[in-house]
């Protein structure tokens, strides 16, 4: 695992840089995609690129993490709506290949014959990733999850007061995830100071959904100074390198 603590800017750049690089050489690539604050910068700077350096995304296939049940695709809050808002409208992907995660059969089947190349992820404050929720099980595939408490919380904010937000979500499970050939975790802010430490610092376990990454082969985490403001950088498992560090568990 190689951890990368730059500035928000520059960690931002890293991973929209990493994932260009990827479209441009795999021009059919499937990329696994994240919402929430975290991506917001990235996919503006894929958009930028897009525009300036027109990389293509027409043989692109995109699947995200999560959709809550519920809510119509075009709906303010869907998850395909943000996409749509932040990426898709902006650059030249065929929106007949962007999937988000459902429980219908035609779905299953693409999954399960389906390699996402490139994952990316945020953390949520208890440790999820997509909506794997702590105390769910390892070996999860494609399911409806329940919300937590807490990241009913976190997520709040994004719905008006007059919108009831929904409760659950279909989510790609952890085994999913896993099934990535590589994954980018981005961490930012000083709110994601101690989960990300417990994630790196504590033992795997499903109360804390991230840490199983640490048993995948091919994760960066890019996290900027204040997410990374509380790992003990000096424990031996942190072994510097030339700009990263390598995280040996
Ligand atoms: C979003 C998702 C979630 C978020 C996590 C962090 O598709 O699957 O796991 O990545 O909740 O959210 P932010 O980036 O808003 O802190």
């Amino acid at each position: 695992m190689k951890l990368y603590i730059l500035s928000k800017d520059k960690a931002y750049d890293c991973v929209a840089c990493e994932i260009i690089s990827l479209v441009t050489q795999y021009p059919d690539a499937t990329l696994g995609l994240a919402t929430g604050d975290t991506p917001i910068e990235i996919y503006k700077r894929m958009v930028e690129d897009h525009k300036q350096n027109h990389t293509s995304y027409q043989q692109i296939q995109t699947i995200n993490l999560d959709e809550y049940v519920g809510l119509a695709n075009d709906h303010p809050n869907s998850y395909r709506n943000y996409m749509h808002e932040h990426l898709f409208k902006h650059v030249d992907i065929d929106l007949e290949y962007t999937y988000f995660p459902s429980l219908e059969s035609g779905f299953l089947k693409w999954m399960s014959q389906s390699i996402i190349h490139l994952q990316l992820l945020g953390i949520g404050n208890n440790g999820h990733i997509g909506f794997n929720e702590p105390g769910g099980s390892f070996e999860s595939s494609v399911h409806e999850a329940v919300l937590t408490y807490e990241t009913i919380q976190q997520n709040r904010k994004y719905f008006s007061s007059q919108v009831i937000m929904p409760k659950k979500a279909v989510t790609l499970g952890i085994k999913d995830i896993m099934k990535a050939q590589k994954i980018i975790l981005v961490a930012t802010g000083k709110h994601k100071a101690s989960i990300l430490k417990k994630m790196l610092e504590e033992p795997i376990s499903n109360r804390l959904p991230a840490s199983i990454l640490k048993k995948h082969e091919h994760v960066t985490i890019y996290a900027d100074f204040e997410a990374a403001s509380l790992l003990d950088l000096s424990h031996s498992s942190y072994i510097k390198k030339e700009g990263f560090y390598e995280i040996c568990n």
